[in-house]
């Protein structure tokens, strides 16, 4: 069931998307060689609880932290850890909170220090597909079209799109539905209604759509072991215009 949110719910969810926009910019500044994956997360985990807010996926599922730190051909879910971020890597932060009971979700990708061209188009392109797929996120058109927009966007560069995990619907937990597929597949259509919030979130490969999890039972990788991107932020819909709400207010 898909749980439309009031003007009031969606401003208690602004509240934690905005914190969580926040703690985004603040590990932005902490990116380059060197600093740790746990470190990151670290910082992250003070920053959440200094500020009145909950990690949303520290012990969700089991998961044991608060960010995940995906790199180069890690999709998503990549656990922090003792790994050092190296000149030329792309690493995906995914950040989820929990203010007061409503829940935030958003993802950047990152590139630490100098980029080859062929991963900055990547991370370019990621992101383009999250805004075209957000151009499709208004009241009266389906999921689909979101889906749709996302992968046409990925495919004009020949890019893998990540089948086996979606977007979903967000804001009174850290995943509600409906769920939000990056290709138009045959699930479920639903018609988007003011009132829904959604995280939207392309995970966008260099190469196969193919993936595989490592046996910690979390890491997704891509098959061929090419480069991901992820980039994600939370939506509101309302009767005549979406709101970014995992933006800085
Ligand atoms: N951010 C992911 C998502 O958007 C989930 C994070 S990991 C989990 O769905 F622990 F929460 F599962
Ligand atoms: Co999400």
């Amino acid at each position: 069931m898909i749980k439309l949110k009031t003007v009031e719910e969606i401003n208690k969810i602004r509240e934690s998307c905005s914190l969580l926009a926040e703690t985004h910019e603040a590990l932005g500044k902490l990116i380059q060689e060197g600093i740790t994956t746990k470190e990151l997360d670290t910082f992250a985990y003070n920053y959440i609880i200094n500020h009145g807010g909950k990690p949303a996926f520290l012990d969700y599922m089991g998961y044991p932290a608060t960010l995940c730190t995906s790199i180069n051909d890690v999709i998503i879910h990549g656990i922090p850890g003792k790994e050092k971020l190296k000149n030329g890597d792309i690493v995906s932060l995914d950040l989820g909170i929990n203010l007061k009971g409503f829940f935030s979700d958003s993802a950047v990708t990152h590139i630490v220090g100098q980029g080859t061209a062929e991963d900055e188009q990547l991370v370019k392109v990621t992101k383009e597909c999250l805004y075209f797929g957000i151009e499709q996120a208004k009241a009266g058109n389906r999921i689909h079209d979101i889906s749709r927009a996302v992968y046409r966007h990925a495919k004009k560069y020949g890019y893998g799109v990540v089948k086996d995990f979606c977007g979903h619907g967000v804001g009174f937990a850290p995943h509600e539905a409906p769920q939000i597929p990056n290709y138009v597949g045959a699930g479920p259509n639903p018609r988007i209604k003011e009132g829904m919030v959604l995280a939207i979130e392309p995970m966008i490969n260099a190469g196969t759509d193919d993936v595989k999890i490592l046996p910690d039972g979390w890491t997704v990788k891509t098959l061929d072991k090419k480069k991901s991107a992820h980039w994600e932020h939370t939506v509101a819909i309302f009767r005549d215009h979406t709101e970014i709400l995992t933006i800085s207010h």
